[in-house]
């Protein structure tokens, strides 16, 4: 039928009328500058970044400011006494990651979280002074610092002892987070004062300082790692150790070393994965599962279809099986990252895969794989120099242990729990290891943290990453996919729901409008009976990233929480310096 220009006229204006058109998509809106960008889970932290890439500081200058900040403002996750990963590009086309990621004490044994009938002891591994590793984030920033920054410690970390020498103003998150936590923090002394106003709950607009931080962070400032490792902190973290039969040593923290190792990289359809080598498992495991799914069409099949929401798991049931068997720190566990990388074992992994039925998760063991020799929160940033860093760091649980160490102001980490307590026991989050995560001195326990970068023609396109234990990573691949299949804007891909499926348990996570009921009942017609909804208000994951796109960089906080993410030249000073902190 022939249109009449009028016709055409009327369905233009019919048009116009009922659709807005969009700057974005409709997800929230992502921040743009072109001179550089943060996303973090802390406003104030990705402010403090922002301001670092104002006055000149590059991608790393800024990661390693956000670390310290982080660890001020977003006590839960953000940390000095715990560990992380971070995975930088340089403008030069290098790329490197650096794993500063805790250790075993001297002291721990294998069957240390075991009691006298070889079970797990409940609660050991997580809320007690044995829960603890050597922490190693202050030794991993100031190591990324010294080779890449251009700054000094001073100018990285000053915003950070401002932060808490001045205090800041809670906002709802923060105290809301307190008072869900006063129980945990009872017990300890150090963790009342530090979140309770004498045991009274602190109070959204209170004014939050942290003395005894402010401390520890100058002696970082002016001693560098020796001002961390030795001296004044090194010792009251040992006394709080001695004090709850804790086994970290002044020689434990003497020998901490963060370590430059080289990033796991892999490609997904002319694009460039490149993410964190073991002692995570992330980088694998999405390495491998994107190697699995490469061949699919999942843009034509649709997000959300139940046709791409079954391939995806089938690779997760696979490639977590993998994890539980083959991984663990590779300095101490041949771990065979060539085989389980390759195009040729994804292929051969997945060769058994069903369109239409779900495989069993008892009837997927873990790959066959011949070894090899034995050697072996989440901030996003890029400058406008074209630097960009992925940067995921932890204390494992909320709060980590919840045991602030008296005088330092610091909570440490329970990254204990982290390890396989015992062959096939689950962990916190249900995950289970075998030999090679089992505990040995000095060893790192394996992680999901996943920080990654997407390049296309050797240009950083993409730097995602999440918190959420076993869930880190297939949030990471979920970003990753609706970017390069689903062709969405980076806000759509942040905010799109998602769904998890680890092996064991065998249930399918998902956020609660991930599967429409339609889509729930396809899944279940081809065998997925577990599927599990997340209560209202939980979700999976919080991926705050950072996208080259046409008009300069996007950064989006994941809108699930309270993040932000905030461009270079686009701030005002937030921090002001208090001469009495210099
Ligand atoms: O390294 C790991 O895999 C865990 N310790 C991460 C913990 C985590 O993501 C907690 N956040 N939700």
């Amino acid at each position: 039928m022939k249109l009449s220009l009028s016709r055409l006229f009327n369905a233009l204006s019919f048009t116009a009328l009922i659709f807005v058109p969009l700057v974005h998509s409709v997800a929230p809106k992502a921040e743009v500058s072109e001179r550089g960008m943060v996303a973090s889970r802390s406003a104030w932290a990705s402010q403090v970044g922002a301001e670092i890439l104002d006055q000149g500081g590059n991608a790393i200058d800024a990661a390693v400011a956000v670390g310290f900040a982080l660890a001020v403002t977003y006590p839960s996750a953000g940390n000095l006494a715990g560990g992380g990963f971070m995975v930088i590009h340089l403008n030069d086309g290098t790329v490197i990651t650096n794993d500063h990621r805790e250790k075993a004490p001297g002291a721990a044994t294998k069957d240390m979280f075991l009691d006298a009938s070889g079970e797990v002891v409940k609660g050991l591994s997580t809320k007690s002074h044995l829960a603890v590793g050597v922490p190693g984030s202050v030794a991993g920033l100031l190591s990324v610092l010294e080779r890449y920054g251009t700054m000094d410690r001073k100018q990285v970390i000053q915003p950070a002892i401002d932060l808490a020498a001045n205090g800041i103003l809670l906002d709802r998150d923060l105290a809301e987070a307190f008072a869900r936590r006063q129980k945990d923090f009872a017990p300890y002394e150090a963790s009342r004062a530090v979140f309770s106003k004498d045991g009274e709950l602190y109070e959204i607009g209170d004014r939050w300082v942290q003395s005894d931080l402010a401390q520890t962070l100058i002696r970082i400032r002016d001693g560098g790692r020796d001002g961390f490792y030795k001296g004044r902190t090194a010792d009251l973290l040992v006394a709080e150790m001695q004090s709850g039969n804790g086994l970290i040593t002044h020689q434990d923290l003497e020998d901490y070393e963060p370590r430059w190792r080289e990033a796991i990289r892999g490609t997904y359809k002319g694009y460039e994965i490149i993410s964190m080598p073991p002692p995570s498992s992330g980088g694998i495991l999405l390495v491998q599962m994107l190697n699995m799914l490469e061949d699919y069409d999942l843009g034509d099949m649709g997000f959300g279809s139940s046709e791409a929401i079954h391939l995806m798991i089938e690779a997760e049931r696979r490639a977590y099986a993998d994890r539980a068997q083959h991984l663990g720190d590779a300095d101490f566990y041949s771990v065979p990252v060539t085989q389980l990388t390759s195009k040729a074992y994804a292929k051969k992994r997945f060769a058994d895969f069903n369109p239409s039925k779900a495989s069993l998760s008892e009837n997927i063991e873990s790959g066959k794989v011949p070894y090899e020799s034995l050697e072996t929160t989440h901030a996003s940033i890029m400058d406008g120099m074209g630097n960009a860093v992925s940067y995921t760091t932890t204390l494992n649980l909320s709060y980590g242990t919840k045991i602030v160490a008296r005088g330092t102001g610091m909570l440490l980490n329970n990254e204990m729990d982290d390890f396989s307590a015992k062959e096939n026991a689950p962990n916190f989050y249900g995950l289970i290891g075998r030999r090679a995560n089992s505990i040995e001195p000095g060893k790192r326990m394996l992680s999901s943290m996943t920080p990654t970068i997407v390049r296309k023609d050797g240009k950083p396109i993409l730097v995602t990453g999440s918190p959420g234990g076993s869930t880190i990573i297939t949030t990471t691949m979920q970003v990753i996919l609706n970017v390069i299949e689903h062709k969405m804007s980076l806000s759509d891909a942040v905010s799109s729901p998602r769904f998890h499926h680890q092996w064991l348990p065998t249930r399918v996570m998902h956020e609660r409008f991930a599967f429409s009921p339609d889509t729930r009942r396809s899944l279940q017609s081809r065998g997925h009976n577990e599927l599990v909804p997340l209560p209202p208000r939980y979700a999976l994951g919080d991926a705050n990233s950072v996208m080259q796109g046409e008009k300069g960089i996007e950064g989006m906080a994941d809108p699930r929480n309270a993040g932000a993410a905030v461009g270079a030249a686009l701030v005002a000073p937030l921090v002001e310096s208090q001469a009495a902190t210099k």
